[in-house]
C-alpha cells in the first residue's frame, strides 16, 4: 500500500459530522480528499475549505460542501501533508506552491493533522530548500535580501517559465543547509518586504501521522 495513502486514510478517520475541514494540498492530501469525498457519499456530513484551487476543484468533483471562507467561524480539523517535519513538528512547507493558503488555513483550526510518508522525517529542517512566496514587483531586491540571511534562493521554474502561485506570486526555493534555528529564521524573512509567507510552520502542528511502506502508521 501507498504509505502516503495510509497516512491520509489514517487522518480522515478523525472527521467526525458537522466539522469544517480544512483540505491540504499534495500528493498526500489527495488521498485525504479522495478518502473525504468517499466518507461524504457514505453520508458523512462535512463542510470544508480548500488551501489551493486543485483541492478545491478536486473536493467539487468528488461532492465534498465547500464554504465560503467569509462564512467559518472556526475550522475544526485541516489534513495537510509537508516537505520535512522535524522531532519538534516543525515543518517546512511549500513544495506544491501552496504555502499561503496552507498556513492561512492552519493558523485558524483547532487541529493541524500533518500526514506524511516516513521519508518526511528529519532531525533538522533544511535539506529540502525553504519555500518562500514573494510578490513579482522588484523579485530581484527581495531575492537579495533574502540572500543576505544566508541562502541561495532561486525562483521556482515549472515547464521553462517562473511558477506562480494561486496568490499570482512567485515561489523563492530558498537553499539555507540545516536551519538551526527555525522560529528565528522565520521571523527574519517574512521581515523582508517583498515576502508574502515562508513555508515554516513553526509548532503549528497537532498531530502527525507518518505512513509507511507496508500500509502501516505510526502516530505522534
Ligand atoms: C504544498 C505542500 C505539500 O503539503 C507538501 O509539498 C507535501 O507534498 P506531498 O504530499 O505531495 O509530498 O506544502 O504546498
Amino acid at each position: 500500500m501507498n504509505s502516503k495513502k495510509a497516512a491520509a486514510e489514517k487522518a480522515a478517520e478523525y472527521v467526525r459530522d458537522h466539522m469544517v475541514v480544512g483540505l491540504g494540498t499534495g500528493s498526500t492530501s489527495y488521498w485525504a480528499i479522495q478518502k473525504l469525498g468517499a466518507k461524504v457519499k457514505d453520508g458523512l456530513n462535512i463542510r470544508a475549505v480548500a488551501t489551493s484551487v486543485s483541492s478545491e476543484n478536486l473536493a467539487k468533483e468528488l461532492g465534498i460542501p465547500l464554504i465560503p471562507i467569509s462564512e467559518i467561524e472556526q475550522i475544526d480539523i485541516t489534513i495537510d501533508g509537508a516537505d520535512e517535519v522535524d522531532g519538534e513538528w516543525n515543518l517546512i512547507k511549500g513544495g506544491g506552491g501552496a504555502l499561503l493558503r496552507e498556513k492561512i488555513i492552519a493558523s485558524f483550526s483547532k487541529e493541524l493533522m500533518i500526514i506524511v510518508d516516513e521519508s518526511k522525517q528529519v532531525n533538522r529542517l533544511g535539506k529540502f530548500h525553504l519555500p518562500v512566496e514573494i510578490v513579482r514587483f522588484g523579485n530581484e531586491i527581495t531575492l537579495k535580501q533574502l540572500r543576505t540571511l544566508g541562502c541561495d534562493p532561486k525562483i521556482r521554474i515549472v515547464d521553462h517559465k517562473p511558477f506562480i502561485t494561486d496568490n499570482g506570486n512567485y515561489i523563492a526555493d530558498c537553499d539555507f543547509g540545516t536551519i538551526e534555528r527555525p522560529g528565528q529564521l522565520h521571523n527574519a524573512i517574512n521581515m523582508i518586504p517583498g515576502v508574502v509567507e515562508n513555508g515554516l510552520f513553526i509548532k503549528m502542528a497537532t498531530k502527525v501521522i507518518v505512513g509507511f511502506e507496508d500500509g502501516s502508521v505510526k502516530e505522534i
